[in-house]
Formats: structure tokens, C-alpha cells, sequence
């Protein structure tokens, strides 16, 4: 089969389009998209925690059709479905998978679409519903919103109750997209705290989703009204904040650590339950699915990068059959 192969560390370029065995294993997908997300860039640099052995093919997601299930799995043979690699080995024509990471597809979702839901979404879902306690008409705020978890999080907080999404973004251009994705409000990296008290008439917000880290921290945590939480998801800007913890005690705000994929690893069922949320959002059209930037599979490399390099502009999957 084709495959995106990457066999040295040495950034997103080492992504090459290879032939290799197809693999085994309990639900053999046959791929029509696979998702890119930020871990994918860390990975070809091996800077992210799970690493996998040299070589390996990148991808943490995809979309496509079964071609074979064990008899008695929710899914069979000819459903569209999207599924999770946990957490490599999507970009292919062909991946196989446990059957709990498999999950069927709404007719609605497209298979580019549904190669970009399941890792943001799921990660929201764990970040908003269950770390952040998201209570109904409280406001969010969300960091790099026009990233693949920041438009997840706007495509999301309103229908998990949200009354108000406030995206942080570094550019104008990016403003558009994260109001595309559904952001109430839009205020730039820069001098946000400020905006973001005048917009609140000096409360502040309930929840800040976080996936920048770096040196906007503090300021976020300024940025909390009382019993506000912020939520560490992850840390695009490079650094690893610190907390001056009385800041918690002042005002009363809790630092959240949402780490999904540990969530899942100690919560059984986990996954499936979270799609039993998420999926009749999506097959409502409550909840609109994500509508990505599209890359042919031999061009994986130019779309990692696009996520290190800061450039991309939404979710971004690439296209495999
Ligand atoms: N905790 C979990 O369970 C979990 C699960 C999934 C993903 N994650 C993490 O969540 C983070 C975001 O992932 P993603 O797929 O949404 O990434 P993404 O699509 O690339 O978006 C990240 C955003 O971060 C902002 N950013 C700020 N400084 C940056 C820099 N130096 N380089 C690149 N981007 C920068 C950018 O927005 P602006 O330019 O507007 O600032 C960008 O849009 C990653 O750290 C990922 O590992 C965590």
C-alpha cells in the first residue's frame, strides 16, 4: 500500500510517500482521508511524548470504509466510519485498529471532514464536559482559535452551553477563521487581557481553553472571573509555563491538566462515550463538522509543517484515496 513513511527525525520534510505491507489487526479500514494535528510536527522531530520506532507512518486519525470487522463489533464491513491511531499510522491507504477506536460516521460528514473531527473534538469534549465542568451560559475563551483545537472549541461551546467564544489569534487572517468556527468574539494575542476585561465589563471568564502555553499564561489567569478554570491543553508556543500559585488562592481559579489521551488509557469506554455526545450533534447539524484545508497524501510533509511553521489556517487532513 501507500503510505507517508518517516524514517529520521529531522522536522516535517522527512515525510516521504513510500509502498509498504499492509497491516493486520481487529478493524482493517481501508483510508480516504487522514488528519493532521500538532503532535504529527513533534513527532517528525521526536519531541512529543509517545515515540514511536523508526520508521513510522505518521497520523493520528482518518476517515474511510471498513473492509473487514470481527463479527459482533458496532461496525462492519462497507460503513463509513472515522477512527483514531493512538496515535500513529493514519497517513495510508489501509490502517487497523481495536474496534473501540472506531466510531460510524454521521451521512453527513464527508470523509475529509470526518478525518478531522475525532482528535480535536474528543479532546474538547474532555477538555470543556469533563475536566472543565462547563456549566450552561457561562463564557469561554479560547487560545490559537484558529488552530484545530481552537476551531473545535468554537465549533463546540454553544452547544455544550456556552453563551459566549472568545478566540485569541496572532492575525487578522486567522480572526476570519475563527469567526467562520463560530467565535462570538475575537481578540488578538496581543493585549488580549485587556480586551478581553473590556468585553467582559471587568468579570472576566468562566473557562480559558489553552493550548499555546508560553508566556500569555499569566495573563490568562488573570483573565479568569471567580471559580474560573483554565485548562492546560497544550503548548504550541514552545514554553512550559510556571504558576505563582497564591493567584489561585486570590481569586479563587483552578489550573485544569486535560490530558485526553491518558484520560482514555485509564477510563474505559471513555471514547465510545464521548462519541455517544458528540454524534448526534454532528448528525443534527447542531454541531458542524469541521471543514479542512486538503492536501494530497504525497504533499503530507508541506501539511505538517503548516502546523509547525504557524501558516495553517484551520483543521488540516490530507486527502489518500
Ligand atoms: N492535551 C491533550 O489531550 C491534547 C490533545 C490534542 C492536542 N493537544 C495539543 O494541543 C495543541 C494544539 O494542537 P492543534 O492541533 O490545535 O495545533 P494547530 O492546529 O497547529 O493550532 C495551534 C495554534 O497555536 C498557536 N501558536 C502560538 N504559538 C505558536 C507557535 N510558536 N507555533 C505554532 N503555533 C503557535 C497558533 O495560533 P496563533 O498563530 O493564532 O497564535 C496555532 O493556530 C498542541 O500542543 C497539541 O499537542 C493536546
Amino acid at each position: 500500500m501507500r503510505a507517508i513513511q518517516v524514517a529520521r527525525l529531522d522536522g516535517p520534510q522527512a515525510a516521504e510517500l513510500v509502498e509498504i505491507d499492509e497491516p493486520t489487526g481487529e478493524v482493517v479500514i481501508d483510508v480516504h482521508a487522514a488528519g493532521v494535528a500538532f503532535p504529527d510536527a513533534l513527532q517528525t522531530r521526536g519531541l512529543y511524548q509517545m515515540k514511536p520506532p523508526l520508521p513510522y507512518v505518521p497520523g493520528a486519525e482518518l476517515a474511510g470504509v471498513v473492509r473487514s470487522a470481527p463479527p459482533g463489533a458496532h461496525v462492519s464491513t462497507g460503513d463509513r466510519v472515522a477512527a483514531l491511531t493512538m496515535l500513529s499510522g493514519a497517513m495510508a491507504e489501509v490502517v487497523a485498529v481495536p474496534a473501540e477506536q472506531v466510531f460510524a460516521l454521521p451521512p453527513s460528514v464527508s470523509f475529509e471532514a470526518g478525518a478531522g473531527l475525532l482528535f480535536n473534538d474528543l479532546t474538547v469534549h474532555c477538555a470543556l464536559r469533563t475536566r472543565g465542568r462547563l456549566a450552561p451560559g457561562e463564557t469561554v475563551l479560547v487560545h490559537g482559535a484558529a488552530g484545530g483545537i481552537g476551531t473545535s472549541t468554537l465549533r463546540l461551546a454553544a452547544a455544550w452551553g456556552a453563551s459566549r467564544a472568545i478566540a485569541v489569534v496572532s492575525t487578522e487572517d486567522k480572526a476570519a477563521v475563527a469567526r467562520a468556527a463560530g467565535a462570538t468574539d475575537v481578540v488578538l494575542a496581543d493585549g488580549f487581557k485587556d480586551a478581553v476585561k473590556e468585553l467582559t465589563g471587568g468579570r472576566g471568564v468562566d473557562v480559558v481553553v489553552d493550548p499555546v502555553g508560553g508566556d500569555r499564561f499569566t495573563d490568562s489567569l488573570r483573565s479568569l472571573a471567580p471559580g474560573g478554570r483554565l485548562l492546560v491543553v497544550g503548548f504550541t508556543g514552545g514554553e512550559i509555563p510556571t504558576v505563582k500559585v497564591n493567584r489561585l488562592l486570590l481569586n479563587n481559579v483552578d489550573v485544569v491538566g486535560v490530558g485526553w489521551g491518558a484520560w482514555t488509557a485509564t477510563h474505559p469506554g471513555y471514547l465510545q462515550e464521548q462519541w455517544a455526545e458528540l454524534e448526534p450533534l454532528l448528525a443534527s447539524g447542531l454541531v458542524t463538522p469541521p471543514e479542512p484545508i486538503v492536501y494530497p497524501l504525497e504533499r503530507a510533509g508541506e501539511a505538517i509543517a503548516s502546523l509547525e511553521d504557524r501558516s495553517a489556517k484551520g483543521k488540516v487532513v490530507v486527502t489518500v484515496r
